[in-house]
């Protein structure tokens, strides 16, 4: 059966994510090649615009609806708390710092296709724009490797069956607001 949980699709959206900025680099690279099939610039943008819109929301589910929770119900005494509570935490702020440091990343991308804008995409900023791409790709995979094979698998060891379904009801309801805040239409089932 397919797991349709929160967490499933946070792992999800990592793999969704890595393809899409892999595509996009190749396509910068043609761009920083000039070749005569050479992506235009503002596909790229566009390109990146997804990407970037995509991992704020993945962002934004992960540190208002699922760190703050299993942290908070973690002190409180889950039946499963040990050890492992500490190293959660530990686990999750060094997850959170990744977050910044991609942002970062992604807002530095952005910015190169605003230079652009002025005197056209040259080969100097689209190799630029490769790099932070590359930098982007490095914290991508490091960020979806600890947390797919570490943090998720820690949530799920932590956490009683109810925990587990509140920590989801409220990755679910954000996720809800912000596709209505979108103009998307809200799922209307449950994903747990
Ligand atoms: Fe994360
Ligand atoms: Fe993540």
């Amino acid at each position: 059966m397919t797991d349709t949980s929160q967490l499933a699709i946070l792992r999800q959206e990592h793999e969704l994510a890595i393809a899409l900025l892999a595509s996009l680099q190749e396509q910068v690279r043609a761009l920083a090649s000039s070749s005569s099939a050479s992506p235009s610039s503002a596909d790229c943008q566009a390109q990146l615009s997804q990407l970037r819109s995509a991992m704020l929301l993945h962002f934004r589910i992960e540190e208002e609806g699922l760190y703050p929770d299993v942290k908070r119900i973690a002190a409180e005494g889950a039946p499963k708390v040990d050890i492992l509570t500490a190293f959660f935490g530990d686990e999750s702020d060094d997850d959170l710092k990744a977050h910044t440091l991609l942002r970062a990343r992604l807002r530095e991308a952005a910015g190169v296709f605003d230079q652009a804008q002025a005197g056209g995409m040259s080969r100097e900023l689209a190799s630029r724009l490769g790099n932070t791409l590359e930098m982007t790709h490095d914290l991508l995979n490091r960020h979806a490797s600890k947390e797919t094979t570490l943090i998720f698998p820690l949530v799920e060891r932590l956490l009683g069956a109810a925990q587990r379904a509140a920590v989801e009801e409220k990755m679910w309801s954000l996720r809800q607001s912000a596709k209505a805040h979108l103009g998307q239409s809200p799922d209307r089932g449950r994903c747990v």
